[in-house]
């Protein structure tokens, strides 16, 4: 890979990166589309990242489809996809890992410890075997987005990041791979989430301010929905995650929700 990747920028090739961990779907392709953009070799990586995933976690439930995955990157016109495996990635007496201070101890940081210290561990090694100049990340997660684009900045990668919108569903459920383990009886609690969002700009634009009231009145709705266990309903500052007591001109809500076992995050900025 980084052989190839060398004598494509030899070349003069720009090369635009869509890391994933796959069981694709059309949020994962509107990244691809917009790495044509932005680059004339696109470069897709599916890798299931241990190190992100607590040991109570899902590693093991997380969807794979890698036959289907390749059909569609085919479809898209992906120039190359990359299939690393574990070993390649985590030999043995593997011992180097890239964390930052404060980033990570919002959101979700605080019940996954490790997860974006796996995450950006993973993206920089990604980042140095592929070279890209580009690199394509989805604003779904938009905690993980900023953890990059701090990496990038903090560690002088020289990467382009660029942020693409969340694709959705027609209910408003945020597309993702953990959809396909939500049983079907349970998507009206799935897609209490965004509209719980949506319920959220609308008390402030009839003039709340209050950051708890919000907070509570969204966790109330969303609570009335069978099988659903909060993790976190958030109103912070969109650059530093701080939570806010009072409603910014611009603030991110953000939303982690169990439903049916299953861990579902949304986020939105909310504006005056
Ligand atoms: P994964 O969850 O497969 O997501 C890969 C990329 O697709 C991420 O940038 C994510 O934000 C984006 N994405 C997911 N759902 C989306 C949606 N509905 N609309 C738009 N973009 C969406 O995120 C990861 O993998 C991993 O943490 C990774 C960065 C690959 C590191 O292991």
């Amino acid at each position: 890979m980084q052989d190839g990747t060398d004598r494509l920028r030899r070349k003069g090739r720009t090369i635009a990166f869509v890391p994933t961990m796959g069981y694709l779907h059309e949020g994962h392709l509107s990244l691809i589309r917009e790495g044509e953009k932005h680059g004339d070799h696109v470069v897709l990586s599916i890798f299931v990242n241990p190190t992100q995933f607590g040991p109570e976690e899902d590693l093991d439930a997380y969807p794979r489809s890698i036959e289907n995955d390749l059909a569609l990157a085919e479809k898209e016109g992906v120039d190359t996809v990359f299939l690393p495996n574990e070993k390649d990635l985590y030999p043995e007496r593997y011992e180097t890992y890239v964390s930052q201070e404060t980033l990570p101890n919002h959101l979700c940081g605080l019940n996954r410890p490790i997860h974006f210290r796996g995450v950006a561990t993973v993206v920089t090694k990604l980042f140095n075997i592929v070279k890209p100049h580009v690199a394509v990340f989805g604003q779904k997660d938009y905690q993980q987005l900023l953890v990059i684009k701090q990496m990038v900045r903090d560690l002088n990668f020289g990467i382009e990041i660029i942020g693409a919108p969340t694709l959705r569903e027609s209910d408003g459920l945020a597309m993702s791979s953990r959809n396909a383990n939500l049983p079907a009886h349970l998507r009206p609690s799935a897609r209490s989430l965004s509209q719980s969002m949506h319920h959220a700009q609308d008390l402030l634009h009839r003039g709340e301010t209050d950051a708890h009231v919000i907070i509570q009145e969204t966790s109330d709705y969303i609570s009335s929905h069978p099988e659903t266990d909060i993790d976190y309903v958030s109103l912070c500052d969109p650059n530093t995650l701080v939570d806010v007591d009072s409603i910014l001109p611009q603030t991110l809500m953000a939303l982690a929700v169990k439903v049916g076992g299953v861990r579902l995050i949304d986020s939105m900025i909310l504006t005056q």
